[in-house]
C-alpha cells in the first residue's frame, strides 16, 4: 500500500487523523473530520518567517526579568471595561464571540472610538467594506476622522500595515474571514483560522499590540470550529441575547487579567449599544402583577448581584413522558428540583409538562437560583402567586434542605435596593444584624420554604 498523502482533520477542534472516521475521537463532534492535505494540516513554520525577532535560544532567570507592566488602559465603556476586568491590557489577546448581528462589529466600533485622542486603535475589517463602515460609524453618531480602518483579509498584508503603524489596539473582524497565502486551505477552515489567529497572538505578544479578534458563532454555541482559538487567547467574551430583544449580555468564558462570568450589560438601541449600569431594574421591567408561575430571585453573576424574574408553566401532559425545558438554566438541575419537589414538597409534578425560563435571555449558572425555580414550579402548579415584593435565593439539596450560598449580604442589599419588602433565604445565610427596611425570612427545609412562601 502506498502511503497517504492526506491526514483528516476535524473542523471543529483540529484534531488530526490518518484515516476518516465518522466520530472525531478528541471532540466528539459527528461528520466533521474532512480530508485535509498534508501540507495545509501541518502548516507550521509561520512564525519562522523572520519579523518575530525573538532570541529563542536565551534562558531567562525569573530574578533578572525586567518586569515591565505594559499599560492598562480602560476603554470608556463602562460595562465593556467590567468585563474585560478594568480595562485593555498591552499585548493581550481578547477573542468576542457571538451570533451574527448581536452588535459585535458596533461594540468594537465604538470601543475604538472611545479610545480616540489617549490609544491609536485600527479597525481591521474584513467582513464590510470602508463604505459600509462609514455608514455605520456616521449612524452610531461616531466622530468619522477618529476611526482608522482597514479593509483586508489577507493576513500577511495585515500584519504588514499593524507592523508599520503600531497602534495600540487592533480589532479583526473576522477572524473568519482571515487567510494567509501560507497555507492552501480555504479560508474559515479550520487550519487558516488557527494558524492565522496563532500569528496574530505572536505578533500581540512581541510588539505589545493589543487584538480583538471577532469569531462567529457555530449553533452549538462554541466559538466556530476551532475551540482550539480559546486556548490561545487572554480573555474569551461571549455576547448573549434573545432575538428580538433590545438587551445584550456581554460575558466573560476566560479571562487572564479579571474575574470570570463578569457580566457587561448593554441595550442596543439606534445610536449602537447603550450601557445599562442597573441591570436588576431593566431585568424586571414589565413584570406582571402577581402572576403565578413568576418569582424573582437574587443572582450573582460575575463580581455584581442581580434580579431576575423566573417563570414556571406546569400544566398536565398528554405525553407519556412528560417535557421539562429550562431557558437559562440547566436541564439536568431543573429535574433534579422536581424530584425533590416531589419527595420534600409533597408536589406531584411527575405528570405535568415543566417549563422554566430567565426572563431577559440570561443564563444562570449558579446554585442559588435553585429556591427560585423550586417556588416559580410551585407556584404554577398552585396557581398561587407568590407576593410581588418577595425575592428569593437558596441552594435546594437533595434531601429537601436549603443551603447557604456565597455573598448573602450583597444580594440582601441588592433586593433591599430595589423595593423587595421581604427575602426568603437560607437560614445559615441570615445576617447577625437584621436589616433596615426589608423582612428577611430564613429557611432550612423545602416545606418551610413553600410555606413562608405561599402563606
Ligand atoms: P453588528 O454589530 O453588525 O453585529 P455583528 O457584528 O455581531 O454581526 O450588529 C448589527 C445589528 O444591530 C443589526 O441587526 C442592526 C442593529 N443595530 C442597531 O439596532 N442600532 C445601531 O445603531 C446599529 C449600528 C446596529
Ligand atoms: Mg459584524
Amino acid at each position: 500500500m502506498s502511503r497517504s498523502r492526506s491526514l483528516y482533520q476535524c473542523q471543529s477542534c483540529g484534531a488530526s487523523f490518518a484515516k476518516w472516521q465518522g466520530q472525531c475521537g478528541d471532540c466528539g463532534e459527528w461528520n466533521t473530520i474532512v480530508e485535509t492535505p498534508q501540507a495545509a494540516a501541518k502548516a507550521g513554520g509561520l512564525g519562522a518567517r523572520g519579523w518575530t525577532g525573538v532570541d529563542e535560544l536565551a534562558l531567562a532567570r525569573l530574578d533578572a526579568v525586567e518586569r515591565e507592566r505594559g499599560w492598562r488602559s480602560p476603554v470608556g465603556i463602562g460595562e465593556l471595561d467590567r468585563v474585560l476586568g478594568g480595562g485593555l491590557v498591552q499585548g493581550s489577546v481578547v477573542l468576542i464571540g457571538g451570533d451574527p448581528g448581536i452588535g459585535k462589529s458596533t461594540l468594537l466600533l465604538q470601543a475604538i472610538a472611545a479610545l480616540a485622542g489617549r490609544l491609536r486603535g485600527i479597525y481591521v475589517s474584513g467582513e464590510e467594506s470602508l463604505a459600509q463602515l462609514a455608514a455605520r460609524a456616521e449612524r452610531l453618531g461616531i466622530e468619522l476622522g477618529t476611526i482608522e480602518c482597514l479593509a483586508q483579509t489577507r493576513l500577511e498584508a495585515i500584519i504588514g500595515v499593524l507592523e508599520r503603524e503600531r497602534p495600540a489596539l487592533a480589532v479583526i473582524d473576522s477572524i473568519q474571514t482571515i487567510w494567509s497565502e501560507a497555507l492552501t486551505a480555504a479560508p474559515g477552515s479550520v487550519s487558516q483560522v488557527r494558524e492565522c489567529a496563532a500569528e496574530l497572538v505572536r505578533f500581540a505578544k512581541t510588539r505589545g499590540v493589543a487584538v480583538i479578534l471577532v469569531g462567529h458563532v457555530t449553533k452549538e454555541g462554541g466559538i466556530a470550529g476551532p475551540r482550539v482559538l480559546e486556548h490561545m487567547v487572554d480573555a474569551v467574551l461571549y455576547f448573549e441575547g434573545e432575538s428580538g430583544s433590545r438587551l445584550r449580555v456581554l460575558r466573560a468564558l476566560k479571562n487572564r487579567f479579571g474575574p470570570v462570568n463578569e457580566l457587561g450589560v448593554f441595550a442596543m438601541g439606534d445610536k449602537g449599544l447603550r450601557e445599562v449600569p442597573n441591570p436588576s431594574a431593566l431585568f424586571l421591567a414589565g413584570r406582571a402583577e402577581r402572576a403565578p408561575g413568576s418569582v424573582v430571585m437574587v443572582s450573582r453573576e460575575g463580581t455584581r448581584p442581580l434580579l431576575i424574574e423566573v417563570q414556571a408553566l406546569v400544566d398536565e401532559s398528554p405525553l407519556p413522558s412528560p417535557r421539562r425545558l429550562a431557558l437559562g438554566l440547566d436541564g439536568t438541575r431543573l429535574a433534579m428540583l422536581l424530584a425533590v419537589l416531589h419527595r420534600h414538597g409533597g408536589l406531584a409534578v411527575f405528570s405535568q409538562d415543566v417549563f422554566v425560563n430567565l426572563v431577559g435571555g440570561l443564563r444562570v449558572a449558579e446554585t442559588a437560583a435553585d429556591l427560585a425555580v423550586v417556588l416559580a414550579v410551585a407556584s404554577s402548579f398552585r396557581d398561587r402567586a407568590v407576593a410581588k415584593d418577595l425575592a428569593v435565593f437558596g441552594e435546594v439539596g437533595l434531601s429537601g434542605e436549603i443551603r447557604p450560598v456565597a455573598h448573602g449580604e450583597e444580594r440582601i442589599r441588592e433586593a433591599r435596593q430595589h423595593g423587595f419588602s421581604s427575602l426568603l433565604l437560607p437560614k445559615a445565610n441570615l445576617p447577625r444584624k437584621a436589616p433596615a427596611g426589608i423582612r428577611l425570612v430564613g429557611v432550612e427545609r423545602l416545606r418551610e420554604a413553600l410555606d413562608a412562601a405561599f402563606s
